[in-house]
């Protein structure tokens, strides 16, 4: 028999560290760091996703036949050395303070990549270009045989954007932006501008736009970039500081606005909500610009996309309504996660030229449940040890029936069931779910259940073949990733009242918008899931019982964490989330608690968990 052929492929050391594991070709597993240390956006060597991704194949490291790392870390050696060359003698406490990191670690992968192995991997190395790694990710597990491959992104090695193609079993990447030109360091100016955390805080300024006006727009094409008909572009960089110091911007950019950074934490006003519409209209318009590029240059019927700016949803929403492509396919770990996968499928089909044959029906992404899961008898386990009260469903319809009950009656529920999701989302694996009916929910669930800003949105997860009726999508679209938004259907809003359209800024939250209000954003734009027999099993079925009894075929789906906390991978991390927080039901696998039921938490036991996680 011929012997298989193991590839573990790891992103790390930047943020957002993970492993993925291909068997023939096969993803087995694909995991970030961060849900086993519980560190959010984790960035050490990824050694506690490495050692699931082997337990969970079955391997020694010894077994592995490639170590891949998605990117090579000499090339980005290089570019600290020439930005800092170029702006010397500015930004040399910031180079002096990078230097002892890269001769500790960063310059010697091989050594610590055999570390986190045991020192048994008897293999080969491979380093792939991270913008390689991230364009792997998009193609090769997509269900096309060809596509235009475009990346957008802040930055690996140089490059920072790309634009190429994906044919069978090979990319080749033909346009590159290189830094510092990007148009993810430029989305996350603002974010660190607005008084967000970079590289985290980039979601919560994508759901601020919609409270505000594109009022800057024209201020920041005049001043910041100057933008190409083809979506290249070079920023100002008399505006950017992050080339030299550890800001991203500094006096002149706030001198541009006429005010300063908004301090992390204060109260959010008018400007940073029409900052936030501003920049994200910028955002979309490079974006289309580049998409249509890559449209004329190749020609092709299929988009795919990854970087960390494929996952701003609005743009791909537009980009999917308004741009050239018939189809368009994004990787669900879009960030440096996915570089993991991205640069294993880089070995397996570019470097071994392995057939690969596409299925236009399907992606090989499996839903992104690709991480770890719990038997019951692993469950029982670990309720009995900690005292838990729980009810075990040995049927499931029972299960279901009790759950949707729970659901109708207001309820909030955490949802732990099957693989966990690779990537940032919740997508009915580790999710809490509620009725999107209910008019208290969004902030019920902000403030007493996330510990987060009362303005950000919840998305829905949508039986498939309801989603056309309830969401501007096209009827043949799917949305399995949560990656893409769309308006609510005209015939499910709720035209607001006379003083409703007043309203400005957080007032508007008051104005119920739609049947659906848990999920329909203040602009009645949604993130919207997907959700399918084939990919999705128990959470499909789920939502079907939902819609049998009820008639809606939605929930609000959030990812099963509070503020600053990574999702809960474990039993463990589920039940202690669960405790900490207003949670109503948990679900774990066939087992079923009720809070009431629980042995009562001190309050200084809830301080301590939720100080545990450090705000994002
Ligand atoms: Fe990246």
């Amino acid at each position: 028999m011929k012997k298989s052929v193991h590839i573990i492929g790891v992103s790390g050391l930047y943020h957002d560290s993970a492993a993925a594991l291909l068997r023939d070709g096969q993803i087995v597993c694909a995991a970030q760091e961060e849900r086993f240390t519980r560190k959010k956006h984790d960035s050490q060597m990824p050694i506690h996703a490495i050692e699931y991704c082997l337990r969970q194949a079955g391997l020694d490291a010894a077994e592995l036949d490639y170590v891949v790392f998605y990117e090579k870390p000499l090339l980005k050696f290089d570019r600290l050395i020439e930005t800092y060359l170029s702006y010397a003698p500015k930004g040399f406490r910031q180079f002096l303070m990078a230097i002892p990191l890269w001769l500790k670690q960063k310059l010697h992968i091989p050594r610590e990549l055999d570390k986190a192995l045991g020192g048994d991997f008897k293999g080969k190395f491979v380093f792939t270009e991270h913008h390689e790694s991230h364009a792997a990710s998009a193609f090769f597990p997509s269900p096309y045989s060809q596509a235009a491959v475009v990346t957008l992104d802040g930055v690996g090695e140089w490059t920072t954007a790309s634009i190429g193609t994906g044919i069978n079993n090979k990319i080749e990447i033909k346009y590159e932006l290189h830094f510092p030109h990007s148009l993810g360091l430029l989305y996350s100016a603002f974010t660190y501008f607005t008084g967000f955390k970079v590289n985290s805080g980039e979601y919560k300024l994508m759901g601020l736009a919609p409270y505000g006006k594109p009022v800057y727009k024209d201020l920041i094409l005049t001043n910041l970039l100057d933008l190409k008909n083809d979506g290249s572009f070079r920023l100002n960089m008399d505006y950017f500081t992050y080339c030299h110091t550890d800001k991203m911007v500094g006096r002149k950019f706030e001198q541009l606005f006429g005010w300063p950074r908004r301090t992390p934490e204060s109260p959010i006003t008018q400007r940073e909500m029409d900052l936030a519409a501003s920049i994200q209209k910028v955002t979309e318009e490079i974006m289309m610009r580049i998409v249509n590029f890559a449209h004329n240059k190749t020609g092709m019927r299929n988009l795919v996309l990854a970087g960390g700016v494929a996952l701003n949803c609005v743009g791909n929403g537009r980009i999917l309504r308004r741009g050239p492509f018939e189809n368009i396919w994004i990787q669900p770990a879009a960030g440096d996660a996915g570089g993991a996968l991205g640069a294993a499928l880089f070995v397996h089909y570019q470097l071994l030229n392995n057939p690969r044959a596409a299925d236009e029906h399907n992606d090989i992404q499996s839903a992104s449940y690709l991480g770890p899961a719990y038997s019951n008898d692993e469950i029982r386990m670990f309720l009995d040890s900690v005292g838990a009260k729980y009810r075990f469903f040995e049927n499931e319809n029972e299960l279901l029936e009790e759950i949707v009950c729970d659901i109708e009656q207001g309820n909030v529920i955490g949802w732990f069931h099957g693989k966990m999701e690779f990537g940032p989302r919740a997508l009915g694996s580790r999710s809490i779910i509620a009725d999107a009916r209910n008019e208290q929910m969004q902030s019920r669930m902000n403030r007493k259940i996330k510990f987060r800003e009362s303005f950000r949105p919840f998305a829905p997860s949508i039986l498939r073949d309801y989603a056309s009726e309830y969401f501007k999508l096209p009827p043949d679209k799917d949305s399995p990733y949560m990656l893409l938004v769309a308006d609510v259907q005209e015939s499910k809003r709720i035209k607001p009242d006379g003083e409703q359209e007043k309203m400005s800024g957080f007032e508007m939250l008051k104005a119920k918008r739609s049947v659906v209000p848990g999920i329909t954003h203040v602009d009645y734009s949604a993130r919207v899931q997907t959700v399918d027999a084939e990919r999705h099993g128990r959470y499909h079925r789920l939502l079907e019982r939902f819609r049998q009894k009820t008639g809606c075929p939605l929930v609000i789906n959030t990812s099963f964490n509070i503020r600053g906390e990574p999702i809960v991978c474990s039993p463990e991390n589920a039940f202690n989330c669960f405790r900490s927080t207003n949670m109503d039901v948990l679900v774990l696998e066939n087992f079923v608690l009720y809070k009431d039921e629980q042995p009562q938490m001190r309050q200084i036991e809830i301080d301590e968990y939720l100080a545990k996680f450090e705000l994002d």
